[in-house]
């Protein structure tokens, strides 16, 4: 028998994603379940955000994207949209002391120019006053489209092709990805749905090839730490294989 002292190793690092991307569904769901008007349901999914925030910092989480407006949703009710806008409004002011706290960058994909002036300004003055932090991203998906993202990056890669900037024999995907609104983030490596709908909703098409799917029946309002951490847990227990064999 040896007499050699076990070597006590240290547990391997969870494995937690670099940047984890959220569809957040059911927010109207979960009024409706409690009695309440689906604005209600847009408030209490704002806190799931701000949890989220918290919880990817704990979990070192580097980025996190939320889709919180899409190009389709200009089509709700007006008031729904105005009550979001304004809802988007409240959260900048409030949740931008949360940014500072945990050292938290704000940044903004999608159509901005089709946001409300007073929510462009409230989002630059955010970004602008959180610019200079690195460890933590929180991407706000703002009438957002993956394909009005994709569009646009080959309308200026067109663009440049016919100025002579570049050679359209040599596009490639790096060219398309280098085009997209946030080039320098990484692919989302897991992304989360809530409430149970197995769909992409036109979210980051082009970024979720190799992300691992995570859906939960859980209503976003309803989805806060423990349940993030479930999702990470989960996804630390995948073996991603990004097209290659065992
Ligand atoms: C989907 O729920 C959610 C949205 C359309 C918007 C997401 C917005 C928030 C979570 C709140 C605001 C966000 C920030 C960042 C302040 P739904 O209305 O489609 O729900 P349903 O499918 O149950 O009707």
């Amino acid at each position: 028998m040896s007499t050699q002292e076990p070597i006590t190793q240290e547990p391997p690092a969870p494995k937690v994603p670099v940047h984890l991307a959220i569809i957040m569904d059911g927010n109207g769901r979960w009024a409706k379940q409690q009695g309440l008007p689906r604005t209600k349901g847009h408030e209490r999914g704002a806190e799931s955000v701000r949890v989220a925030i918290r919880t990817c910092r704990k979990l070192g989480i580097r980025y996190l994207t939320v889709y919180a407006f899409s190009v389709e949703n200009w089509a709700r009710p007006k008031a729904e949209v105005d009550a979001l806008m304004d809802l988007l409004k409240r959260f900048l002011r409030k949740e931008e002391q949360e940014l500072h706290d945990n050292k938290v960058r704000l940044r903004a994909i999608g159509r901005l120019s089709d946001l409300p002036k007073s929510v462009r300004r409230e989002l630059n003055r955010v970004m602008h006053a959180t610019e200079h932090y690195k460890e933590g991203n929180l991407i706000l998906a703002l009438s957002y489209g993956g394909r009005t993202e994709i569009a646009a990056a080959a309308r200026e890669i067109a663009r440049k092709a016919k100025a002579g900037e570049l050679d359209p024999d040599k596009v490639d995907e790096s060219t398309v990805s280098t085009h997209l609104y946030a080039p320098d983030i990484p692919d989302p490596d897991l992304l989360i749905r809530t409430s149970g709908e197995m769909r992409i909703s036109n979210f980051l098409l082009w970024q979720i090839s190799y992300a691992e799917l995570y859906v939960t029946d859980i209503l976003w309002p309803d989805f806060r730490e423990e349940q993030l951490i479930k999702a990470v847990e989960e996804y630390g227990r995948r073996h991603r294989r990004f097209g290659l064999s065992e």
